[in-house]
């Protein structure tokens, strides 16, 4: 099948580029407090548009420029966008550098998106090609809810007693808008956090830009195992059928 995938990488964890083959850049802005840049090439044959540095709410961008890279796929052709981030981790069986599939989503940012209706980003059958295809290559892949808070600030123990007792697994500053607004334009979507750093209203920590960035670098073997292993298998993800390898 001829489709492009889109692949938007959370902090730390921009080393993904060198897996594209014949990598080019088409776009960066060094300016941005998070570098953006935009690259092209190919893994397993398959047309990959690469996105590093996206634009956060919490640093004043309206929605247009928070969808920039999500309006830009799907300008480009692409069908299936994976969505990573780097998250708080709320569930206490989680441990720093696990992968969680995001299975639904909680949304504090105060802006208005453009999407309508009724969204169903999150599908079972995506859900169980996941969680197969983690379980060939021996990758724990949790699966929660995510909540996007506005930020800039990390979770106060009242924002942790609070999220944590409404059942929300991870919690970040990015992802649902991308999430809601691919989804809205009929791209297929998957959306993965990486936990970089655990909340819980008894730590003593505070946690850190520094610290994140660290974690994800850490929690990166897994992660590029699972999207290498997700590229592989995306024709079953863009066909929704589940075949036996
Ligand atoms: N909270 C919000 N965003 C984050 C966190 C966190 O603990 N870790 C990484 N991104």
């Amino acid at each position: 099948m001829n489709y492009k995938i889109g692949i938007i990488l959370g902090s730390g964890l921009g080393g993904f580029s060198k897996e594209l083959l014949n990598c080019e850049t088409i776009f960066t802005d060094i300016d941005s407090f998070h570098k953006m840049k935009i690259m092209t090439g190919r893994i397993f044959d398959k047309e990959i548009i690469l996105f590093s540095g996206r634009r956060h709410y919490y640093e004043g961008y309206n929605s247009e420029k928070i969808l920039e890279f999500v309006d830009f796929a799907y300008r480009n052709g692409v069908k299936l966008l994976i969505i990573s981030n780097a998250a708080g981790g709320l569930n206490r069986n989680f441990k720093v550098s696990d992968l969680m599939l995001i299975t639904s989503h909680l949304n504090f940012l105060k802006t208005r998106f453009p999407v309508s209706g009724n969204l169903l980003p999150y599908e079972n059958k995506t859900s169980e090609i996941l969680t197969d295809i983690s379980l060939r290559k021996n990758i724990n892949l949790r699966k929660g809810s995510y909540c996007c808070m506005p930020g800039p600030n990390y979770e106060t123990k009242s924002e942790i007693n609070f999220l944590s007792k409404f059942g929300i697994d991870a919690v970040g500053m990015s992802t649902v808008p991308e999430v809601m607004f691919a989804s809205e334009k009929g791209i297929k979507v998957i959306a993965i956090s990486c936990i970089t750093n655990l909340l819980s209203v008894n730590s003593t920590g505070i946690t850190d830009h520094t610290e994140v960035l660290e974690a994800g670098k850490s929690s990166y073997r897994n992660f590029s195992e699972m999207i290498l292993s997700v590229i592989e298998n995306s024709d079953l993800l863009i066909s929704n059928e589940i075949n036996a390898d």
